[in-house]
């Protein structure tokens, strides 16, 4: 879910249909339809008022995401709340970590990348999730994570996260998409299969409790080999793109929605998810139901 400034604010993602960057208040009122639905938890993603080189929103303690933690966990206590750690939401040049001499800077990143996961703890996440793929940032925040109390916060690890095609519906509601190169210097080549196993291996090393796999449909044989593999509580994302196309296609006629949303999400939990996220939580969890 995208949280954004305001209040009974909802703005449409118009390449994401029935999705909303929502202010805080809608927020807590869409997540208490769904914990009443069953959905266990969710994930959020903060869009800031102001982006700047440092992506200083990420790490605030008033910040956009820890508002809405609050709110959820005062509100909502029973409901799960992840909380997406990343610096592209919050950089004005979109990139997910600080940016030296027209390049990313992995390590310097990883103190920000901390600090943002720390204040999300903080405010009562349940779980943080990094997503920036920077190389040793799990450990990083594991041990910022410790250093500040909060041993017993898990890190859910993007752990195989695929530079993919699939992720631009997401930057037009987070208004991250990159502003100069690409995230191929650190998400992963999707030709390769071998480079996730060494991902998600380091990811557990430095203390990883749960791994993810994303996107999903196209990439459900990585998801089967990490769980076989690692064992681990296995997470699969089903993206902005794979919610997109099946949009597109079931509004159109082309597809009957209902048949081919449970049949991927079906597909996904056969090849190794022990839990899915996906846009279409509300509406999966009204179809099971
Ligand atoms: C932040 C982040 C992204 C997604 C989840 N966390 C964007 C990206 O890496 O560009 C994409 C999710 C989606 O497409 O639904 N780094």
């Amino acid at each position: 879910m995208f949280v954004c400034p305001g209040e009974g604010v909802r703005v449409a993602i118009d390449s994401m249909p029935g999705v909303c960057n929502l202010s805080v208040d809608l927020l807590v009122e869409e997540c208490r339809e769904a914990a009443a639905l069953g959905v266990p938890g969710v994930i959020l993603f903060g869009i800031p008022p102001h982006k700047d080189p440092t992506g200083s929103g990420g790490y605030d303690e008033q910040g956009i995401v820890q508002a809405a933690i609050r709110a959820l966990k005062r509100e909502l206590p029973q409901l799960m709340v992840i909380a997406d750690t990343c610096l592209c939401e919050y950089t004005d040049h979109g990139h997910c970590g600080l940016v030296e001499d027209g390049d990313v800077h992995n390590d310097k990143s990883l103190a920000l990348l901390s600090r943002a996961a720390v204040s999300q703890a903080q405010a009562g996440a349940d779980i943080v999730a990094p997503s920036d793929m920077m190389d040793g940032r799990v450990g990083a925040i594991r041990a910022a994570l410790d250093q500040a109390g909060l041993e017993r916060v898990p890190i859910l690890s993007y752990a195989a996260k695929y530079s993919s095609a699939f992720y631009g519906p997401f930057r037009d509601a987070a208004q991250s998409a990159p502003q100069f190169g690409d995230r191929k210097t650190y998400q992963m080549d999707p030709a390769n299969h071998r480079e996730a196993m060494r991902e998600i291996r380091a990811d557990i090393d430095e203390g990883a409790d749960m791994i993810m796999v994303k996107p999903a449909l196209p990439y459900l044989d990585v998801l089967w080999n990490a769980k076989q593999e690692f064992g681990l509580p296995t997470a699969a994302y089903q993206v902005s793109g794979e919610y997109a196309m099946l949009q597109a296609a079931t509004a159109n006629g082309w597809l009957d929605a209902e048949r081919a949303v449970l049949e991927s999400l079906t597909c996904i939990k056969r090849a190794g998810a022990d839990f899915i996220l996906t846009y279409y939580a509300l509406q999966a969890a009204r179809l099971l139901g």
